[in-house]
């Protein structure tokens, strides 16, 4: 083969975008799977680039980047926003799509409806939603339609009322045989993932070793097949509460108040613009 056909080979080898197939491929062989939160185009852009496999356009963006107390204020129309924003900055990376509360859990028809909104609308291509066992038929009909659905299991956001706090799922035994139940259900109505988020290490080793979808762990040990994190958390731009889960990998709240410190400093004291950002 010629030297240029195997750059061109190579250089369309490195775009493949990851698929649903990649993330099962990558479970059976022992190779985790890195997912990370993105609502805009720069943030999506740049772990694109770094390789990330997955980008949860998260309904977290209620409380990360609106400011909400929780995510149950936010809408079909803000996912669509926000998805659409990633999808048109990554070109390599899973984009999955959280369904917002109250687009899914009143009927079939309209859970079917604004999943296919999140594919056609927002790009894409994977949507995600809450529970277990009481949510699988609606998963069965969302798949049904051949969009690929995450499950997700244990400490579900959308359910805060519920549990009354952001608390660990699962200590007590009784507790711990429903979430078994519950991943195993989101999985026999194809689910293509699940994400386990906040319980006990071994559960989670439990339920990892018995599905034969990869489970993506927040706060639930390292025995998941990935693992996915909010970026606002891990690169410090969300002071209001660190979970024990979260490791931070960055203080870039302190890098962007140095730069704001310094150019409200330089336009008062008429430094800028200088010469060479004037025509
Ligand atoms: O909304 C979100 O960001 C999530 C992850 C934390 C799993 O659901």
């Amino acid at each position: 083969m010629k030297l240029y056909q195997e750059v061109i080979l190579l250089s369309a080898k490195s775009k493949k975008r990851r698929t649903i197939l990649d993330l099962q491929a990558m479970k059976a062989r022992g190779e985790k799977i890195a997912v990370l939160t993105a609502y805009d185009y720069p943030f999506a852009r740049i772990m694109d680039q770094a390789g990330i496999d997955v980008i949860l356009v998260g309904d977290s963006v209620g409380a990360v980047v609106a400011g909400y107390e929780n995510t149950l204020p936010v809408t079909m129309q803000d996912m669509i926003y926000h998805t659409s924003a990633v999808a048109r900055s990554a070109v390599k990376s899973l984009i999955v799509a959280d369904m917002p509360f109250l687009s899914y859990q009143v009927d079939l028809a309209e859970a079917r409806r604004n999943a296919g909104r999140l594919i056609k609308q927002g790009g894409a291509h994977a949507v995600k939603l809450e529970g277990g066992v009481r949510i699988a038929e609606t998963i069965r009909a969302i798949v049904a339609m051949d969009i690929p659905v995450v499950g997700h299991v244990g400490l579900t956001p959308q359910s805060v009322h519920r549990m009354g706090g952001y608390r660990v799922q699962g200590r007590e035994q009784a507790r711990a045989d429903q979430l078994l139940a519950d991943a195993r259900s989101v999985a026999d109505a194809g689910a293509c993932a699940v994400v386990l988020e906040g319980i006990p290490a071994k559960l989670a080793a439990e339920i990892s070793a018995e599905l034969t979808i990869p489970t993506i762990g927040i706060g639930a040990g390292v025995d998941c097949d990935g693992q996915v994190l909010v970026i606002h958390d891990i690169l410090g731009l969300c002071e209001k509460y660190s979970p024990k889960f979260v490791k931070r990998y960055a203080d870039v709240s302190g890098t962007i108040r140095q730069g704001i410190d310094d150019y409200i400093r330089e336009v008062k004291n008429g430094s800028f613009p200088g010469p060479e950002h004037s025509f």
